[in-house]
């Protein structure tokens, strides 16, 4: 299942925005501070909303500092902060359609409520079947009930568990290499989820050998098409301390320098391994990536979508993945789906979201690549509003 509509009402900076047609391979391209993190948090926030443990609408509004925070600035009248998500198969034939507003009432007591959610199943022919649609009957007699949504109740989503589950196992990874390299010794508290990578050697180490070796196999042939010295990648535990360690062991290298341990690669080299190992994991929820271009030089960049792809299919894996960039070389490479690139554009009211239009894709059809073809309107814009 993957996610192939998004549309916002009042969503951070952006006052309006649908994208439609989503493949299982997104890229969501924009200059800095023009909303690329923003646009992520909308999945994050459904997965927080509907998780069963410590989650749940109020939790996920407070973890984000409140209404006032998420709701636009450039609202005007309409002050309702609104999402819609389609949810396709992989065929693109569609499932489920789900539909969230919420806002601080007008009057009496100030905490946010419900004012639409709607759940909607598609059956075999596609045939649109509402599941629930609030306000209910009961949630006008007791609008405390509106506090609520039903998707984070497991007494009240049993007809749309899988959509709960759907978005409650998404996982948002910003990995930070020296936690990828020292989280162990850094020691400290673990962000929930871990999203910064603090825990990136454990979760290897837990993983069964079976299953991690075919996994190294996999980012050990991917790397070595960007790395041609690499001889082999193996996880192995100190003789001492126990501790899981990654190796990389080098041809051409003098015999004492031949071989590396996750605290001496690259800072770049260790993030291409995580996220090649990221692409892996089982789950049938998005996976959410923010700028995978940090600390790579831009040939390499250039590289990403095509190693991505091939460990992604060689594993088997059709969990959707929503990549932010504001890199030019990430895009460079041909052979990305223009149905899979988002383009942000900043603007004086806000932010802008849109797919790729025709003529770009019949640019991109007559062989240029999407940096060439989309690029140039989404920099010339992004030039001018670098804000923080
Ligand atoms: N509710 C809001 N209304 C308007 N702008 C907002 C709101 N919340 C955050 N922003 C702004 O959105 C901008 C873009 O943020 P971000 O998504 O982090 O950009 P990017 O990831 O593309 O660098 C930031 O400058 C931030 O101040
Ligand atoms: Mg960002």
């Amino acid at each position: 299942m993957h996610i192939s509509r998004l549309k916002l009402k009042n969503w951070r900076n952006f006052k309006a925005g649908e994208i439609q047609n989503l493949p299982d391979s997104v890229y969501v391209l924009g200059p800095n501070a023009s909303g690329k993190s923003n646009f992520l948090d909308v999945v994050r926030f459904l997965r927080d909303v509907s998780k069963h443990r410590g989650g749940g609408l109020q939790d996920a509004i407070e973890r984000r500092g409140g209404v006032g925070k998420i709701r636009c600035l450039h609202a005007r009248n309409d002050t309702e902060i609104l999402i819609e998500a389609d949810i396709v198969n992989e065929d693109g034939s569609p499932i489920w359609k789900y539909e969230l507003g919420f806002n601080i009432p007008p009057k009496g007591k100030r905490d946010p409520k419900v004012t639409k959610e709607k759940v909607t199943v598609f059956g075999d022919e596609g045939r649109p079947k509402i599941l629930l649609n609030r306000p209910t009957k009961s949630d006008k007699k007791d609008e405390l009930l509106l506090r609520e949504t039903h998707i984070e109740q497991i007494s009240a989503n049993a007809e749309f568990r899988e959509l709960a589950d759907f978005f409650s196992g998404t996982t948002y990874v910003h990995l930070v290499p020296q936690l990828l390299k020292f989280g162990d010794q850094i020691g400290g508290r673990v962000v929930e989820d871990d999203p910064f990578g603090q825990e990136f050697m454990l979760r290897i180490a837990r993983t069964t050998p079976r299953t991690r070796d075919a996994r190294l196999k996999r980012i050990e042939a991917a790397l070595r098409t960007i790395v041609p010295q690499l001889e082999d990648l193996k996880f192995l535990k100190d003789d001492i301390t126990g501790h899981p360690h990654l190796e990389i062991k080098f041809k051409h290298h003098r015999p004492q320098g031949a071989k590396q341990r996750e605290d001496q690669f690259s800072d770049g080299t260790l993030r291409i391994m995580s996220i090649l190992w990221l692409l892996q994991e089982r789950g049938n929820s998005p996976l959410l990536l923010e700028e995978p271009e940090l600390s790579l030089n831009e040939e390499i960049v250039a590289q990403l979508p095509r190693i991505m792809e091939s460990v992604k299919t060689k594993s088997r894996n059709g969990r959707q993945f929503i990549i932010t960039t504001h890199s030019q070389a990430l895009l460079s490479n041909t052979g990305i789906n223009p149905d899979g690139i988002v383009i942000i554009t900043p603007s004086d009211d806000g932010s802008n979201m849109r797919n790729v239009s025709d003529s770009e894709k019949a640019a991109l059809a007559a062989g240029l690549s999407a940096a060439e073809a989309v690029l140039p309107d989404a920099r010339k814009t992004g030039q001018l509003s670098l804000s923080i």
